[in-house]
């Protein structure tokens, strides 16, 4: 039986997989189960933040589960204290609680927001309505999908916990009325990257943002896909100019292995008490450890670099006849095409290659942050060609 087959038969038919079976990596270059290598401009959706098994994280990741790989919440261990450190004197935020994935750091958001509006203002006071955005994407569990402001994951599984509405992005006119006294958060995606790499306007943010100060309404920033790094800075927040209160990491944090955090401000601070939130596998030493390397690797330096590549990338595709509009900011980019699908180039580049994303109907790039000149002027002259190739 061959992986395919036997992926096939024995998981659940949940996703649609392309044809590979990725076997081994080394910075942005995949290798499958017939020798043939990729350069890989989707990162394992944004995970990989330093492409495949970089050195010194592989080496902490080893180290640490050959010394002590889990003891449970029970216990102190010393790379979750490390981590907590290194993620508050980062980003300016008081504390930190670790998760496992994106959906879990926003559920923990989303509860940490209600206890907040709950202690404050009391049970009677109903405040405990979430404001999300049309298009967003915040996770597939029941609460996180409920969040995510897109019909076409509602199918099937309703009722969902209730307290949610989303409004349209990028138009302030509905912000007014939407905040209401009933409103205890709202959550947002600075650039919407399932829903087609699509950026928050710095007009609607500074909106939101000033109704929100004023009305004691917290805002999370789900970061799951754009913290880290990933768009040229460390959160994509600082470009908009302010902290929300609550900020949500995962993908790119662990470098590979399952992670994922929220922090908060002085106000939160002390919101969870004993007992009020909790998982078994949060703050893994394992994934801890491997996170460290992240966050010591991502210097202004690196973070410098991606803002350049993301030039290049910009001023290399914009060169193609094939290429609209590109979106997005440091290396998570949206490619608008102009009469080709982004499932076609996607197998195209496949063929020939190169790994790419979509997102909705463009193109969409999430490249390791740390790839090489080589890698990536090697995968562009690819996708470039994929790009221009006439239509069938
Ligand atoms: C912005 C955003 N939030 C949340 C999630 C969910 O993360 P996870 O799949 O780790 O639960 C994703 C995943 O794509 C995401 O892009």
């Amino acid at each position: 039986m061959s992986t395919q087959e036997k992926m096939d038969q024995y998981t659940m038919q949940t996703y649609k997989r392309q044809e590979v079976c990725l076997v081994s990596g080394k910075g942005a270059t995949a290798t499958d189960e017939q020798g043939k290598t990729y350069i890989d401009f989707g990162s394992g959706i944004g995970v990989n933040a330093l492409g495949y098994a970089p050195e010194q994280w592989a080496q902490a990741v080893a180290l640490q589960a050959q010394t002590l790989q889990h003891t449970s919440n029970l216990y102190y261990t010393k790379p979750a204290a490390e981590l907590a450190q290194a993620l508050c004197e980062r980003t300016g935020y008081q504390k930190v609680f670790f998760a496992n994935s994106g959906a879990e750091a926003n559920e923990g958001a989303i509860k940490l927001a209600r206890k907040y509006s709950h202690d404050r203002y009391g049970a009677k006071a109903n405040r405990n309505k979430v404001v999300s955005l049309v298009n967003s994407f915040h996770g597939r569990t029941i609460t996180t999908l409920a969040a995510t402001g897109q019909e076409v994951f509602h199918q099937n599984y309703f009722p969902f916990t209730p307290g949610f509405v989303a409004i349209p992005a990028n138009e302030t006119s509905h912000l007014a009325e939407a905040l209401d006294e009933q409103v205890c958060a709202v959550i947002i995606e600075f650039i919407q990257g399932e829903g087609g790499v699509i950026p928050l306007t710095q007009a609607f943010v500074a909106q939101l943002v000033a109704f929100c100060q004023e009305r004691d309404i917290l805002i999370i920033a789900d970061e799951v896909q754009t913290g880290v790094g990933r768009t040229g800075t460390f959160l994509t927040s600082e470009q908009y100019g302010f902290q929300p209160d609550i900020t949500t990491l995962a993908k790119g944090l662990g470098g590979g292995l399952p992670i994922g955090a929220f922090l908060c401000n002085e106000k939160l601070a002390n919101v969870f008490q004993y007992g009020d939130h909790g998982t078994t596998f949060g703050g893994n030493p394992v994934a801890c450890a491997g996170a460290l390397v992240i966050l010591q690797t991502l210097d202004d330096a690196l973070l410098a670099e991606v803002r350049e590549k993301s030039d290049q990338i910009k001023t290399v595709l914009q060169s193609s006849p094939e290429v609209g509009q590109i979106d997005g900011l440091g290396l998570m980019l949206g490619i608008e095409l102009k009469t080709k699908t982004a499932p076609a180039v996607l197998k195209e580049c496949l063929a020939n290659g190169v790994i790419v994303l979509s997102a909705k109907e463009k193109v969409r790039l999430l490249p390791p942050l740390n790839i090489t000149k080589e890698e990536l002027n090697q995968g562009l002259e690819i996708l470039l060609h994929v790009l221009n190739a006439t239509n069938h």
